[in-house]
């Protein structure tokens, strides 16, 4: 397998956030409520996310971070208002285009990934958008596909765990794998949902560090959850709060003040703080 010298210059689009360009997500008068629910879970009146952007959203534990995100990955419907990713409109109760999804990639909280595959095989699963849709249920791929799985598996540092099955890998190379997974995918926007829980301190900001540099240099929109408000300020450029199911800040976060966070969390809370669940 060839590996390319440089994975990320290698990518359609690198660097593709222009002045002016549609947004890559724009919410207008959104509101989403869970079956039986007294009250919605989140309502956004307007929230536009620019291509390029690198976005942490805060919250308490419960006040709608993963809802916002699967609503923006279209496997949540609004129960009304607008949602365009990339300018495209996402219609209510209808699956995203596989063209359209393979533009958008997400990191689940847990993972999601294929146990008993390899970290080869894992980080290849993030070609499925681009693959051949019959050849792939084979396990069939290109050679361009398996050079980019691989190209992204090197760029999170995993080379030598290459064949390694994912069962038998710590915390932070499971984290690795659904990084380069999707890296592998080329999305335009990476969505992702507490990418970095139950890692010590110094791993959370080295994994974070890696997730924010592969976004920046293909230019492709991040919006990650997280619950603490230090690593929101370290490694993104905007941060939205949410309390109660609505937009309670949206701030630079060179900006980012206690008193900002008071209103997050409903209670004193320092940006160089810990953790706020
Ligand atoms: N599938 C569901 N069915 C019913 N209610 C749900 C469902 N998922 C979430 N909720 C409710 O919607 C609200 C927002 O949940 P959400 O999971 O978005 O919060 P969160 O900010 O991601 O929390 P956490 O930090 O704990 O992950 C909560 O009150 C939750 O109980
Ligand atoms: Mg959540």
């Amino acid at each position: 397998m060839a590996f390319l010298a440089d994975p990320a210059a290698a990518l359609p689009g690198a660097g593709r956030a222009a002045p002016g360009a549609i947004p890559a997500l724009t919410l207008e008068g959104v509101e989403v409520r869970y079956p039986g629910a007294a009250r919605p879970a989140l309502s956004v009146d307007h929230l536009t996310i620019g291509r390029g952007e690198r976005v942490a959203v805060i919250g308490p534990s419960g006040s709608g971070k993963t809802t916002l995100l699967r609503l923006l990955n279209g496997t949540l419907a609004a129960e009304r208002g607008e949602i365009f990713v990339l300018g495209k409109r996402l219609v209510p109760g209808r699956r995203l285009p596989r063209e359209q999804r393979r533009r958008i990639g997400m990191i689940f909280q847990d993972f999601a990934l294929v146990e008993r595959a390899s970290v080869f095989d894992n980080v290849l699963f993030g070609r499925l958008g681009h693959a051949h849709p019959w050849l792939s249920l084979i396990g069939h791929f290109s050679d361009r596909d398996r050079d980019i799985a691989g190209a992204a598996v090197r760029e999170v540092g995993l080379l030598e765990q290459l064949v390694q099955r994912a069962d038998a890998l710590s915390g932070g190379q499971r984290q690795r794998v659904a990084i380069a997974r999707v890296l592998a995918q080329e999305p335009e926007i990476i969505l992702a949902d507490e990418p970095v829980s139950n890692l010590d301190p110094a791993l959370t900001n080295d994994i974070l560090g890696l997730l924010t540099r592969a976004s920046e240099r293909r230019g492709a929109t991040l919006v990650m959850a997280l619950h603490q408000p230090r690593l929101a300020t370290a490694h993104a450029g905007r941060v939205i709060g949410i309390g109660g199911g609505r937009i309670v800040l949206d701030e630079a976060a060179a900006r980012l003040s206690d008193d900002a966070l008071r209103s997050v969390y409903g209670r004193p809370f320092a940006v160089s703080g810990g953790a706020a669940k």
